[in-house]
């Protein structure tokens, strides 16, 4: 069993960025049932900026259980939104934690994927590559996942469990993202530089 450790750019409450993580969580549990998924255990608006004042007087205990979560899993699944271009600024400082110390940090040789998902016709894709240069400017290993952007999810259905009802292209792209994941985990890669707190 290898867990993967999931994440939402959106604490919005009704976030479609939530509904896709948890509709692929849903959808890999079936495919791919030797993944665990799990959804990262902090809310990321409750992390304090990060500030290195901060941290050398010692990570708050839910930045700590948030780099702990990471450490433990043998990947990390993102869904972002997109604002004015990027990330949101909550995602960013999320992982501004989760990146340190750098070259150390439990990040460092994880692997990753990313999705993104925008009611416009380009489904959030520059901050889902924004997003990708954050995580390989961490040290992460981004999965050569085909392009997961959900454009126009407003108008996808949402079915009763919450999930959203997504195109056979992108069901299709998730599913991928399952088998790399499990080679990821199956591989033996190099040692991680991880070093949590
Ligand atoms: C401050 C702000 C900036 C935004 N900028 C973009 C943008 O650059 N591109 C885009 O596709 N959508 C943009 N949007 C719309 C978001 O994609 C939309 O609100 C989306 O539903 C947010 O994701 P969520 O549903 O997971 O919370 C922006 C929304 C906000 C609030």
């Amino acid at each position: 069993m290898a867990t993967i450790l999931t994440l939402a750019g959106s604490v919005r409450t009704h976030s479609y960025n939530r509904r896709l993580i948890d509709t692929a969580t849903k959808q890999l549990q079936r495919s791919h049932p030797h993944l665990q998924l799990r959804p990262a255990p902090v809310a990321i608006d409750d992390l304090a900026y990060f500030v290195a004042d901060i941290e050398a007087a010692g990570a708050p205990d839910n930045v700590t259980a948030f780099k702990q979560a990471i450490e433990g899993s043998d990947g990390l699944l993102i869904a972002t939104p997109e604002y004015n271009g990027n990330i949101p600024g909550v995602l960013k400082n999320a992982l501004d934690w989760a990146s340190r110390p750098a070259g150390h940090s439990p990040l460092d040789g994880l692997p990753v994927a990313v999705m993104s998902a925008s009611p416009s016709s380009f489904g959030a894709q520059t901050a889902r590559a924004a997003l990708l240069s954050v995580l390989i400017a961490s040290g992460a290993h981004p999965l050569p996942t085909p392009a997961v952007s959900v454009s126009r999810v407003h108008q996808l259905p949402v079915a009763d469990d919450d999930t959203l009802t997504l195109t056979p292209d992108i069901t299709a792209a998730i599913n991928q993202l399952g088998h790399l994941f499990t080679q990821a985990v199956n591989s033996d890669r190099p040692t991680r530089g991880r070093g949590a707190a």
